[in-house]
Parts: C-alpha cells; sequence; structure tokens
C-alpha cells in the first residue's frame, strides 16, 4: 500500500494507461491529481474514483503547467505519462510538423515537469515515472519522429536519475517502456497502420503478436515499480509478462 497521505499527479489521466494508473494508485491509497485536456473524460473518472481522484484540466507540454502543478500539489508520486497519437504513415507522407509531434508534447512536457521536478525539488522519497515506449529500442517505421523522441525521453530520465544523486536529492526516476497494444486509443491506430502494411486485417495482425498488453497491467507495473525497494535499474520494458529492466 502507499502512504494515504501520498499525492501522486498523472498526466494524461483521461483515458488508457493513463486512467488505469491513476486507478491502480488510487485504490493503493493515494490521492491522484489527473491531469487531461478534455474536461468530460476527467469527469468519468472522478466518478469512478470519487474523493481520491482531483481532476485537472490543464496542457501538460505547457511548461507553466508543471511549474503551476508541482508547486501545489508537491506529489510523491509523479507519472508523466501523457503523450500524442503519433501520425501513423511512411516517411515521406509526413512533414515536418507531423513528425515532430511526440516532441511537442511528449518530450516538451518530459522535459519541463523532469526540471522542475529537480528545481523546487520535490521531497526526497519521491519517484517519478515517465512513459517511453518499446519502440526506442527498436525504431517505429510508420510513427515519424515518436521512436525518437520515446529515446529521448529515457535519456531525459536517466540524466535527471544522475543529477539527483549529485545533489543528493533523493528523487528516484524511471522510465517505462510499454510494448504497442492496441487496447489504447493510441496503441489501436499504431497497430491499424502496421496492419494495413503488412497486406492483412487487424486481428490477423493482432493474433500474429500473441497476447497483448492491457491498461490495467500498466496500472498494476506502475504500482510495482514505485513500491519496490528494488532500485538498481532506471528503465523497464514492459509486455503482457511484466517487466523486464533494460541494461
Ligand atoms: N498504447 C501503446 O501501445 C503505447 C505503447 C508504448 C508507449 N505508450 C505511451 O503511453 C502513454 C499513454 O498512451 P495511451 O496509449 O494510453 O494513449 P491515449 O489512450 O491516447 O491517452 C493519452 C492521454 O494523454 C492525454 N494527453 C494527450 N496530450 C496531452 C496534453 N498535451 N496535455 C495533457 N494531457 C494530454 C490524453 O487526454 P486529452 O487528449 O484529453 O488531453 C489522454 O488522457 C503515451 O505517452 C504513449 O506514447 C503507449
Amino acid at each position: 500500500m502507499i502512504d494515504m497521505n501520498h499525492t501522486a499527479l498523472v498526466t494524461g489521466a483521461s483515458r488508457g494507461f493513463g486512467r488505469a494508473i491513476a486507478t491502480a494508485l488510487a485504490t493503493a491509497g493515494a490521492h491522484v491529481v489527473g491531469v487531461a485536456r478534455d474536461h468530460a473524460q476527467l469527469e468519468k473518472v472522478e466518478a469512478e474514483l470519487g474523493d481520491s481522484f482531483t481532476p485537472i484540466v490543464a496542457d501538460a507540454a505547457e511548461p507553466a503547467t508543471a511549474e503551476r502543478l508541482l508547486a501545489q500539489h508537491r506529489p510523491r508520486i509523479l507519472v508523466l505519462n501523457a503523450g500524442a497519437a503519433p501520425l501513423s504513415v511512411p516517411l515521406q507522407q509526413h512533414t515536418w510538423e507531423t513528425f515532430s509531434r511526440n516532441w511537442q508534447v511528449d518530450v516538451r512536457q518530459a522535459f519541463h515537469w523532469t526540471r522542475q521536478a529537480l528545481s523546487l525539488p520535490l521531497a526526497p522519497g519521491s519517484t517519478v515515472v515517465t512513459l517511453s515506449s518499446g519502440a526506442a529500442l527498436r525504431g517505429s517505421p510508420l510513427s515519424g519522429g515518436y521512436a525518437g523522441a520515446k529515446a529521448t525521453i529515457r535519456f531525459l530520465a536517466s540524466y535527471a536519475a544522475d543529477e539527483s544523486e549529485r545533489g543528493g536529492l533523493g528523487i528516484r526516476f524511471v522510465s517505462l517502456l510499454p510494448q504497442l497494444t492496441p487496447a489504447t486509443e493510441l496503441g489501436l491506430g499504431g497497430a491499424a497502420a502496421y496492419a494495413a502494411r503488412d497486406g492483412v486485417d487487424l486481428e490477423t495482425f493482432l493474433a500474429r503478436r500473441g497476447p497483448a498488453l492491457t491498461p490495467d497491467q500498466v496500472g498494476a507495473s506502475v504500482l510495482q515499480l514505485i513500491t519496490t525497494t528494488d532500485h538498481d535499474h532506471a528503465a523497464y520494458l514492459l509486455g503482457p509478462t511484466g517487466l523486464t529492466p533494460v541494461e
């Protein structure tokens, strides 16, 4: 269980992985502050989680959002999960704007919140989990700059872990690299594009890949990362069979 007095802040908490992470943390006893841009979606999460959830409508990629919400809530658990759905088309069909979408949202968010977590700083014993992707290791040829953006996020978390140690801050920074799953809006778009590229229907594509990661497994794994006493690793791959440290 998490200490009941601890606040967790989850970006992108309105659906997909973020909603499941918020649910896992609230169920374990944390008060969860959930950030997203769509008020109606956040209200649905609040209806489910009740008093243990505070919805905040904000753009997580804006530096002022990180500054304001970290100063206001001082979370002991921070999950930087919000991410843009990449445009899933071959490289030559991208513009620079579509190619760099995940840099403008995912990396921008990770940079501002991580920087702010170190500068405040968050309390010793705090944990910051940032959502990278399995694509950071293998590439993602139909998603423009997505894989590079997610690789940068992993670097950012490791640089922050180093700064925390050098400064004696006691803040743990971990990145999580989930496998592609059709169980969220973002993942379904990617899976459908790769199925079309392979010339098969989505069902056939998914059957070939085997069991898929579920949002509930992501929520449980984030909880596991936060509560484990094993702090030897800074990055973990996540598939349907669980967490694997990335060396
Ligand atoms: N699904 C996969 O297969 C997969 C695999 C590896 C990694 N990931 C990563 O896991 C994370 C969650 O993905 P998901 O599949 O759960 O995606 P999703 O279902 O599309 O949910 C994305 C969440 O992020 C929020 N969001 C997007 N831009 C935002 C912004 N600028 N400010 C605040 N909130 C924002 C969305 O809410 P609003 O639109 O209302 O703001 C939503 O709550 C992402 O970082 C993604 O790259 C996903």
